[in-house]
């Protein structure tokens, strides 16, 4: 009962395993003075591999746990997360839950940007599997740029890569080019590519090195951070919620010491405290 009637916490972050902390870092910079709760289902990645439903049940057992935490407002720091499961979140779960809280995505900011970037209006999107068979990414984008042509391009091998600590490897540079001659021998004009999952920026030295220079490469997390920021001037009540102590504590559904190491190097930071929950 005791947390219906919690009225301020942390900003949530939930994505399937490390890829979040990419938003994360970015929105921190942004926004310093806010707290924030990371959670990572690291046990259960990935997610993009996983049906509609199963990554539905997952994302709705993550964001309670979030609520349940305090948190007013929860970022689904996860591209798949947001193809599959935010819309029904929202309109199916929220109103029983509480009315009052809020779950956004990343796919909305990251189509709003498109627009601006690219000049030929040809794009390509590096995704999930979930993520590009949900066409989420095309739909987004034809509603406020019905003149881009939009390309998808699934790299199931790409998560996996991350989460295991190979993406450095020389193994990754094969899947790597696989994907990006895929992409543009389905549309060779294309002028601008969407890293559509939070867990690709850490492959982006490797990408960037395969694309050819006059290709943009957008990593989310700035569009993201600027939209957050944005949202929280334009909803008050809500930014009232959020409380602001510069706090951050990183949740985990695998082994803490496992997360800790991982997320340490990512972030750059070695005093982490990690907790380990289970989801359910
Ligand atoms: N990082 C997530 C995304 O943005 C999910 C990756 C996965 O679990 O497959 O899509």
């Amino acid at each position: 009962m005791e947390k219906h009637i919690q009225s301020k916490g942390a900003i949530g972050i939930f994505d399937s395993g490390y890829g979040g902390l990419t938003i994360l870092k970015t929105i921190r910079e942004y926004m310093p003075e806010y707290d924030y709760i990371y959670l990572g289902d690291n046990a259960r990645t990935p997610y993009g591999t996983r049906s509609f439903e199963v990554v539905y049940d997952f994302t709705l057992q993550a964001v309670k746990k979030l609520f349940d935490l305090g948190c007013q407002l929860v970022i689904l720091a996860c591209n798949t997360a947001s193809a599959k499961a935010l819309r029904s979140i929202q309109q199916i779960d929220l109103p029983l839950i509480d009315k009052q809280r809020r779950v956004l995505g990343v796919i909305r900011p990251t189509a709003e940007c498109i627009g601006a970037i690219t000049n030929n209006r040809h794009v390509g999107i590096f995704a999930t599997t979930g993520t590009i068979k949900s066409e989420s990414y095309i739909m987004e984008i034809h509603k406020l740029f019905p003149d881009i042509t939009v390309t998808g391009e699934a790299c199931p091998m790409w998560v996996p890569l991350v989460e295991n600590n190979e993406y450095q490897s020389q193994g990754a540079d094969y899947f790597i080019q696989q994907h990006i001659n895929r992409l543009l021998k389905n549309d060779p004009l294309i002028d601008t590519i969407v890293l559509g999952c939070t867990h690709y920026p850490l492959l982006y030295n490797k990408i960037r090195e395969y694309t050819p220079s006059h290709i943009h490469i957008i990593a989310q997390g700035e569009y993201v951070a600027h939209s957050l920021k944005d949202y929280l001037q334009r909803h008050q009540e809500m930014d009232k919620r959020c409380t602001k102590q510069g706090k951050c504590r990183f949740l985990t559904t695998e082994s803490k010491e496992k997360f800790k190491e991982s997320a340490s190097i990512f972030l750059k930071q070695d005093d982490l405290k990690i907790e380990s929950i289970s989801l359910e």
